[in-house]
């Protein structure tokens, strides 16, 4: 098979960049290694930045999200029993961000895909990238015992953390950057009514927690847990005691607790890869980059890899002009940054950390208690939570 650009990984750095490029008359095939189903039941991000939004409209995908996705304005942190709301749209000229999930933004971007007849290969197996220095790479897989061969003008890696794309480029040109965190998030999904209309971020010195949602009848909520713990550890009612403890107390009167219909362990990792171009393979997405969930950024850092691809293929089929491919791993690589300091600074201001000392506890609170007292600290956090500009 040929095609101009072969996509590695159906997610939605990949889903979307294909919906975007096909509308532009731009051939594209997806590879992906899961199923549909598989991808669909995944419960990921739940916050997208007016960027993504805006993104999801211009690949046509934005009617469900417009219709039921909610807008927020503003969000919660709690501490010490005190709570300060963040008015995104006073700090941030009138901006916001759209409560929808990645679930359901995935299932879009595949209805999109199909209603055009959009080529999504699922349950490829033993994927490989060869000739990745020349003008004609090409991509080989696996569908049970046949193996097909893709040739293209260039491969896009979004097969997120674990994919095979970044592990083609060879270890004397990559240069990684990683922190691991000593805890993870547990999330419960429940068919309950949210405790708060607003996210609601507590720092507890029992641990973080986090009051998310994803509608009026359906919550999402996160509480930090050691690493060393499983689902197991954590059977509904010990869940939600010790939700309720970490929250402010008149939140916590007003939590309504239900049966977890997903509940599932992340480990917390801060994570660049550079750069994100290796001859004719570009990595967008968390197969390049990876931040703690806290600040909501890594969906939204995934949609701007996709925002400079789009326009760098566009700008190179429609006009021969190679500088935005030759410039992406240097801009996508200056935004990554920018959302890796944003994510890791609300990580260490609201998780309690076990090998903190007095200083480092001390540091914490003045940084909260900051954040509490001035308007412009706000205005810092609401103008990366909403999202930097592409
Ligand atoms: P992915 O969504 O990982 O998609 C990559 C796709 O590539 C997958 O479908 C995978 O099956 C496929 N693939 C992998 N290897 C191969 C291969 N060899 N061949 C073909 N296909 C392959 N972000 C937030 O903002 N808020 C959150 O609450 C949040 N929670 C998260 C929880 C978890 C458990 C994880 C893992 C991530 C979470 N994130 C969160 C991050 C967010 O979900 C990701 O940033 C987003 O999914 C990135 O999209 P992507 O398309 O780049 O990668
Ligand atoms: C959600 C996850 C986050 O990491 C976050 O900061 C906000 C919301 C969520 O899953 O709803």
């Amino acid at each position: 098979m040929k095609t101009s650009v072969c996509i590695i990984g159906g997610g939605p750095s990949g889903l979307m960049l294909s919906q975007l490029l096909h509308l532009k008359g731009i051939d594209t095939v997806v590879l992906e290694r899961q199923s549909r189903e598989y991808v669909l039941r995944r419960i990921r991000a739940g916050v997208l930045e007016h960027g993504f939004a805006a993104l999801m409209r211009e690949a046509q995908c934005g009617e469900r999200m417009d219709r039921e996705g909610e807008i927020h304005d503003g969000f919660i942190i709690a501490h010490n029993g005190k709570q300060r709301r963040v008015d995104l749209h006073k700090y941030s000229h009138g901006s916001s961000v759209v409560v929808y999930g990645q679930t359901e933004l995935t299932r879009d971007l595949y209805e999109a895909r199909d209603r055009m007849n959009g080529i999504i290969i699922h349950n490829v197996e033993d994927v490989q990238l060869h000739d990745l220095l020349s003008a004609n790479p090409h991509v080989t897989y696996r569908t049970g015992d046949e193996v097909a061969r893709i040739d293209c003008d260039y491969i896009i890696g979004a097969d997120g953390f674990h994919g095979v794309s970044r592990k083609s480029i060879p270890k004397t040109v990559l240069k990684e950057y990683e922190k691991v965190y000593p805890f993870g998030w547990l999330g419960v999904l429940s068919r309950t009514r949210p405790v708060s209309p607003e996210l609601v971020y507590a720092r507890h010195d029992r641990g973080f927690a986090l009051c998310s949602l994803r509608s009026q009848v359906l919550s999402r909520y996160y509480i930090q847990v050691p690493l060393t713990d499983n689902i197991e550890d954590w059977p509904d009612d010990k869940f939600w005691d010790e939700l309720k403890r970490r929250l402010p107390e008149e939140i916590a009167a007003r939590l309504v607790t239900g049966p977890s219909i997903e509940k599932s362990i992340a480990p917390l990792r801060s994570y660049v890869a550079e750069p994100m171009r290796y001859g004719s393979l570009f990595l967008a997405g968390d197969a390049a980059h990876i931040v703690p969930p806290t600040g909501a950024r890594g969906l939204n850092s995934a949609a701007s890899d996709i925002y400079y691809l789009y326009h760098a293929l566009l700008a190179h089929y429609q006009n021969n002009d190679n500088t935005g491919l030759d410039t992406y791993s240097e801009k996508a690589l200056a935004r990554v940054w920018k959302a890796q300091r944003f994510s890791w600074w609300m990580t260490t201001m609201l998780h309690t950390f076990p090998e903190s000392n007095f200083y480092d506890q001390k540091l914490q609170q003045t940084d909260l208690e900051y954040l509490f007292s001035s308007e412009m600290a706000q205005g810092a956090l609401a103008e990366n939570y909403v999202g930097l500009p592409f």
